[in-house]
């Protein structure tokens, strides 16, 4: 039988337990065995290795589960692997051809790999190297060019638009202001869909780094006209003119910046602004990424894992699935990963948010 190896990468994500399940159950009628990775890469390339064997009975009902069965990681990626030297310093080592060839040794025929940006890169890099594989996008932050849609992102922005329905009610009793600070990384995709959801009066993005006096001003005046509150959605990469992005603590490892705390820097901007009203800043953090998925994203990721095992046995390897004009489609990875999709300034979402009166803060 031929064998197939699943590796889930990067942050978790709802929906990653459903391109399990469908990907197991499309590969069993075929007569394919499939193995998981633990912790993406982590478990093949462990001595002895960590491998899960999937089997339908194994994944029946997972589809509605959160995060991965198989654990994920977005430390000690295979493309820079980090290496002690004898005098303590760390060089970054390219593994993938060590990887390809642990994968050819323990007998596996091709590889699908359910993971964002940096994990489609790890795909496109063991493609290079001459083996087969697929890639299947998944983010909370919609950040990838190649599909209109990941799956996680619209139960990120169910989760985050609850949250701030939530927020309404305080907001309107206190006469406050209250700012949410959501996930998205460098992309304001979350921002912008939660902020059209919940109505809020102020959304920030990175891609429109915000006037704070103008956002002062947009403050004064709602409470002038008698409304008594407003609501802001920021997103946590989003930056103050001729500013900076928040950051926390680096972990030593993780490959990226660890952004967080916009709301805080906003708050204290804002009244050393001159800003009189009450504020209350909430961070949503990890809940953004937890809990099961919607209905949305359960069809999606079924759909792109039954996608991506039909790529896989037809020998069309190099590709990863992607949501385009309704279809699920195959699209070459280098592609893929090539540009960061960021929020267009003249996105039409984005421009029918301004037509409702939202202000970004340019
Ligand atoms: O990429 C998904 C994401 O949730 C981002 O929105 C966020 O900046 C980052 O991951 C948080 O990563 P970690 O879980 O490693 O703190």
């Amino acid at each position: 039988m031929p064998k197939l190896l699943l590796t889930t990468g990067g942050g978790d994500c709802p929906g990653l337990n459903a391109v399990i399940r469908a990907i197991v159950k499309s590969a069993h009628t075929k007569e394919w065995k499939v193995y998981g990775s633990k912790e993406a890469f982590t478990g093949i390339l462990s001595q002895p290795i960590d491998l899960m064997e999937l089997t339908p009975d194994i994944v029946a009902g997972i589809h509605v589960k959160g995060g991965t069965i198989l654990k994920t990681t977005n430390k000690l990626n295979p493309l820079r692997f980090p290496v002690t030297n004898p005098d303590g310093t760390i060089t970054l080592e390219n593994r993938i051809p060590h990887l390809v060839e642990v994968l050819k040794s323990n007998g596996f025929d091709a590889v699908i790999n359910i993971g964002g940006d940096g994990s489609q890169k790890i795909s496109q890099a063991i493609h290079e190297c001459g083996f087969p594989v697929i890639g299947v996008p998944k983010t909370i932050d919609n950040d990838l060019t190649a599909t209109d849609y990941t799956f996680g992102f619209q139960t990120a922005v169910q989760t985050a638009t609850e949250c701030f329905d939530k927020l309404v009610s305080t907001a309107e009793s206190h006469h406050r202001v209250m700012i949410m600070e959501v996930m998205g990384r460098d992309a304001g995709w979350i921002a912008l869909h939660t902020a059209v959801a919940g109505g809020a009066e102020i959304c920030l993005i990175p891609e429109i780094p915000y006037d704070i006096a103008k956002l002062v001003e947009t403050i004064e005046k709602r409470y002038e006209n008698g409304r008594g509150f407003v609501n802001i959605v920021v997103s946590e990469g989003a930056k103050p003119v001729a500013g900076n992005v928040t950051t926390q603590e680096q972990e030593a490892g993780s490959e990226h910046i660890r952004l967080g705390g916009v709301a805080y820097a906003l708050s204290a901007a804002l009244k050393k602004s001159g800003c009189q009203m009450e504020i209350r800043e909430t961070v949503l953090g990890h809940i953004q990424r937890g809990g099961f998925p919607n209905a949305f994203d359960r069809v999606l990721s079924t759909w792109f894992g039954v996608k991506a095992f039909e790529l896989l046995e037809s020998g069309n390897f190099g590709k990863m699935v992607a949501f385009r004009n309704n279809q699920v489609v195959a699209v070459e990875l280098s592609e893929a990963t090539r540009i960061y999709r960021q929020v267009e300034l003249d996105n039409d979402l984005l421009l029918a948010a301004k037509k409702m009166g939202i202000v970004f803060g340019d």
